[in-house]
């Protein structure tokens, strides 16, 4: 199995609105995750290995979504469609996290241990 060199994961986490919790699903993070594919496979680029992947909830759920990109462990909070290129080209391939939609790391989440 090849590993890649960055790998994005996008919460697709949608909790039923019976919790009272807010989730990534509320904030249409499935459409996300999917632009983020589509984003990567046309930007393919020699000799370099990008992924995104939906996941599960990552842990800070409110004012979502969220997406964290690895090795790096650069979180994106409340972000938008709009947006998945921006990473893609600027962070993904350039190197350059956007810092405007940039969020610390939860505390609470042991994500970087479980990757
Ligand atoms: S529901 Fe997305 S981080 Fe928890």
């Amino acid at each position: 199995m090849e590993i890649p060199d960055k790998i994005l994961f996008v919460c697709t986490n949608q909790r039923d609105p019976q919790w009272g919790k807010e989730s990534c699903g509320d904030h249409g993070s499935s459409a996300i995750a999917e632009a983020f594919r589509r984003a990567l496979k046309m930007r393919r680029v020699e000799g370099v290995s990008l992924r995104s992947t939906a996941s599960g909830c990552l842990g800070p759920c409110t004012q979502g979504p969220h997406a964290v990109v690895m090795p790096d462990n650069i979180w994106y909070s409340g972000f938008s469609l709009e947006d998945v290129d921006e990473i893609v080209v600027s962070h993904m391939l350039g190197g350059k996290p956007v810092v405007r939609l940039q969020s610390a790391p939860p505390l609470d989440s042991n994500v970087v241990e479980e990757v």
